[in-house]
């Protein structure tokens, strides 16, 4: 059998890939990071959990018509996808105002915005992912028009449906992340991971954060909140998946 090469390690997960296959296998870490990576602490059991979450969301959205690279879990922490061209994006969601909108913009944090907001941040770790326009996109040259209106319309519809699958569950979607891939056809596919890693989950009684803010802010511990919302998840959709 031939051997799996290392092709990327981040800062929350392994992508190995195999020889000749347009088939990845991503290990998801037992680590957490934030301030891009300044703040970095092991924690036994996360990567199991968002790999659980992902795998989750992936397909109750592939269920609605939102296909990403998401082929099947492999185990707890592992899951196999199709392989993309990465456009080196961060697109942004916004239903409340929260987090860098709020400090920005100054916005007290909760509340609700009267549409979706949508904004693109450059992925580079040296520059610290910064926020960019249609303007600067251009200039950079990593995205043509046509795929910029297609990220933010595929960035709606994961919006619109997620909020959906996360009210059944008693969860307010307050902001999201998500990553998008060319295929080898050039078209658009919904990649990287939807976990409370990169999202902001607010419990819809007491408006408690489900999320990774958890640690950001030194709130506790993340591993039975994220807990919390696997169980949540199992609960409502197992029997559908
Ligand atoms: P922000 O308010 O810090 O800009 O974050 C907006 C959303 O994006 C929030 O749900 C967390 C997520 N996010 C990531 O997943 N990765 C990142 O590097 C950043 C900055 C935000």
């Amino acid at each position: 059998m031939e051997k799996e090469v290392l092709l990327y390690e981040g800062k929350a997960k392994k992508l190995f890939k195999k020889p000749d296959s347009n088939e990845l296998r991503v290990e998801y870490l037992d680590q957490a990071t934030a301030l891009n990576g300044q703040k970095k602490d092991a924690i036994q059991g996360k990567g199991a959990l968002n790999n659980q979450i992902t795998s989750y969301l992936f397909q109750l959205l592939a269920k609605e018509g939102i296909h990403s690279h998401f082929i099947k879990k492999l185990s707890k922490h592992e899951q196999l996808i199709e392989m993309v061209e990465m456009i080196p994006l961060e697109v942004v969601v916004r239903n409340v105002a929260a987090g860098s909108f709020s400090k920005r913009l100054g916005i007290e944090e909760g509340t609700p915005l009267p549409r979706p907001i949508v904004e693109f941040y450059y992925k580079d770790d040296a520059l610290d992912d910064p926020f960019i326009n249609d303007d600067h996109m251009a200039y950079l040259g990593v995205a043509t028009v046509e795929e910029r209106e297609g990220m933010r319309d595929l960035a709606l519809q994961v919006n619109e449906t997620l909020q959906k699958i996360f009210a059944q569950i008693y969860i307010r979607l307050i902001d999201f992340k998500i990553e998008i891939g060319k295929t080898v056809q050039g078209g658009l596919l919904l990649a990287d991971e939807i976990s409370p890693d990169t999202c902001r989950l607010w419990d819809a009684v007491t408006n408690d954060h489900l999320d990774k803010d958890i640690y950001r802010r030194d709130l506790g511990d993340i591993l039975p909140v994220y807990q919390e919302v696997y169980n949540r998840l199992e609960k409502e959709f197992s029997s559908c998946i």
